[in-house]
């Protein structure tokens, strides 16, 4: 266990309550650590017309960022399923905007994780 990350997922575990996902009961947390050491949770919200779907990835960005918030560190991702899900490709263009060298912590239970440097799952990414 790596006890650096602990209180980041449990902060994602936690978000992961709030997930408002009525469609596919697929319940997504996240917790995003600031350089400063601050922490923006976020959950996904899914609506009627799916494509409006936000993932919990990019609601945490948005909170952060909209709160003035620009170098992060990592961030810790929990879903209501016992094993790793890796971010929605859309999810992973949207960080590596702010943060290519970003640590992605993706949590399958509470003691079994992975850690991920961004840029390994996009190693290519859009840019203008
Ligand atoms: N979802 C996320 O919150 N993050 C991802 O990286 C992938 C998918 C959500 C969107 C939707 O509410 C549910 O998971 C199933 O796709």
């Amino acid at each position: 266990m790596n006890l650096k990350y602990t209180n980041l997922i449990e902060k994602a575990i936690q978000a992961r309550e709030n997930s408002y996902s009525p469609f596919s009961n697929f319940k997504v947390g996240a917790a995003l650590l600031t350089k400063n050491g601050k922490v923006y949770t976020g959950c996904n919200i899914e609506i009627s017309s799916f494509s409006l779907t936000l993932c919990a990835e990019r609601v945490a960005f948005a909170k952060a960022i909209s709160e003035g918030e620009t170098q992060f560190i990592a961030i810790a991702i929990s879903t209501n399923k016992n094993k790793i899900f890796y971010p929605c490709g859309a999810c992973l263009q949207f960080m590596a905007e702010f943060s290519k060298e970003l640590k992605v912590i993706l949590i399958g239970t509470k003691t079994k994780y992975e850690i991920h440097n961004l840029n390994k799952l996009l190693p290519k990414q859009f840019n203008l």
